[in-house]
């Protein structure tokens, strides 16, 4: 995650967000060139974990250590966020966040896909209607893909360049998917990526009405 976060540039805001311990937000602002931090975690145990590490750097950088939900206000102005392994919805409300405050980039490695992650129940209706009903295992598989599809599809049409590739090996982590977003609002791909997205959002089979934000 730090080789990702060595493209933002020198001097920049960076949040980290559904941060637990702020592991990579604070070894960021203590090993790169970052200008400020600002750190989102709701869980109040590991705030406090966060605030005693926040004593321990040797470099000084202004960190901003926020026990919230990242539903909550986010600074404005902020040049990148990363969000590694963000639980289930945590992942889609950092997604609309960072477009929200025009972040430049956004580095998110989602985790788990639970019933609450807004595209689920449209992605297992979708691998259903491909034919995957009776094979649970695989079903879910294209489910969880079709929900990471929506997301750089939601990204991509916000005005975003998205990578998706692996940034470790599933041996590390099983949840090793990096979304790299790059803000460059190239007309073309935000007009087709919304193409894309409606139609995976109210295209064949749109039986379970699945909630779904517009880009
Ligand atoms: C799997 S941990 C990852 C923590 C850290 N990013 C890391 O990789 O070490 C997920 C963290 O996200 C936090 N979290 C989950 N949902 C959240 C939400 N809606 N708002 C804020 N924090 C959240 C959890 O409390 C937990 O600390």
């Amino acid at each position: 995650m730090l080789r990702e976060l060595s493209r933002i540039r020198r001097g920049a805001h960076l949040i980290d967000a559904a941060a637990g311990k702020a592991s990579v937000g604070l070894v960021a602002a203590e090993l790169l060139p970052i200008g400020a931090l600002t750190v989102i975690e709701r869980d109040p145990k590991r705030v406090a974990a966060c605030r005693a590490a926040i004593g321990r750097m040797s470099r000084s950088v202004p960190v901003d250590l926020r026990e919230s939900d990242v539903s909550g206000e986010w600074p404005t102005g902020a040049d990148a966020v990363v969000a590694l392994h963000a639980c289930g919805r945590a992942s889609d409300t950092v997604i609309d966040r960072a477009i929200e405050s025009d972040a430049r980039f956004l580095f998110l490695v989602p985790c788990c896909y639970g019933a609450d992650v807004p595209f689920l129940a449209r992605g297992l209706a979708l691998a259903d209607e491909l034919g995957a009903a009776a094979h649970q295992n695989v079903r879910r598989r294209v489910a969880t893909s079709l929900v990471d599809l929506e997301r750089t599809l939601r990204l991509e049409a916000a005005g975003y360049e998205v990578e998706a590739h692996d940034f470790v090996g599933a041996t590390i982590t099983p949840h090793n998917l990096l979304l790299r977003a790059r803000r460059t609002r190239a007309a073309k791909r935000m007009a087709s990526a919304a193409a894309r997205l409606a139609e995976l959002t109210n295209g064949t089979p749109g039986a379970d009405g699945a909630a779904m934000r517009t880009p």
